[in-house]
């Protein structure tokens, strides 16, 4: 009697930690969907298929005998220019940095490593809002041998993109802050939310700070969940029809019904990228 009363107590605590977590609780029978998986509720992808993808490999000052490890995502503008998230490098220098272009690996060291050289990060990230203007450019060198294949540019959106438009994501990060990241890139397909409901979800969610401003973009299956990026995937790709549109930012935990994930708004950030890049 008392023991099975502990399994039913165990049982809801279990389901209660899962939901918390934001868990995949909806798995598609797909075959490459990743049980438990990474992005969350994605597919394995190959790197042929997202070849502007970069991971953004990061050592501490004080523990130079550790490796770089993935710390976030990245797109390649062009040979010598990423795109990544204010917040991957927020307090660093560039010495810390090493990027990987052309791997399909979280670890490793395939594909092509090259330095980070210069940092440029957004002057009013954080003000107004917070994670208002979450975008950053690093400037590499050696240049990335680009290939049209493995390791390829992507070309910056201009004009933001329609509400239901389905967006692909991807990344080496974890389904929870408490999850394992994935060694292999996982990619998932999301529609675009308008930044009005988008507002309206996060309404409640910390404080008034939390706002979905012009400079941020949503996306996520509305009142179904189960499809986001998460922990280790910021800084990485959101694309639409072969542009870059937004950069992986924040969200409550992630995959949750009622709370889209929230990027970087590559269109409305346009004209400061654009002065960067001129060298201005
Ligand atoms: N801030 C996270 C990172 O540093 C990304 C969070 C994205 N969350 C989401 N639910 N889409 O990797």
């Amino acid at each position: 009697m008392s023991s099975s009363w502990l399994v039913c107590l165990l049982a809801l605590l279990v389901g209660v930690v899962a939901l918390t977590q934001g868990l995949p609780l909806l798995e598609d029978l797909d075959e490459k969907s990743v049980p438990g998986g990474r992005i969350v509720g994605g597919y394995v992808t190959d790197i042929a298929q997202v070849p502007y993808q970069i991971s953004l490999r990061y050592k501490g000052i004080t523990t130079p005998e550790n490796p770089y490890r993935h710390r976030c995502g990245g797109s390649i503008f062009n040979e010598t220019t990423i795109v990544t998230a204010a917040h991957c490098i927020i307090g660093t220098v560039a010495s810390q940095f090493k990027v990987v272009a052309g791997s399909n690996w979280r670890t490793g060291s395939d594909g092509v490593i090259t330095n980070v050289k210069q940092i440029v990060m957004h002057e009013e990230y954080f003000s107004g809002a917070a994670y208002n203007n979450d975008i950053a450019i690093l400037f590499v060198d050696p240049p990335l041998p680009l290939n049209n294949f493995t390791i390829k540019a992507i070309k910056l959106a201009s004009e933001p993109p329609l509400e239901g438009t389905v967006s692909k994501i991807s990344g080496w990060g974890t389904t929870s802050s408490a999850g394992s990241a994935s060694n292999q890139l996982l990619a998932v397909d999301v529609p675009i939310v308008s930044n009005e409901l988008c507002d309206q979800d996060y309404e409640d969610f910390g404080d008034e700070t939390y706002r979905i401003t012009s400079a941020m973009l949503c996306a996520g299956k509305r009142g179904v969940g189960g499809a986001d990026a998460c922990q280790g995937d910021s800084g990485g790709p959101l694309v639409v029809r072969d542009e870059l549109h937004g950069v992986v930012s924040w969200g409550n935990k992630c995959a949750l019904p009622n709370y889209p994930g929230v990027y970087a708004n590559v269109a409305y950030l346009r004209p400061w990228i654009d002065a960067v890049l001129a060298g201005l």
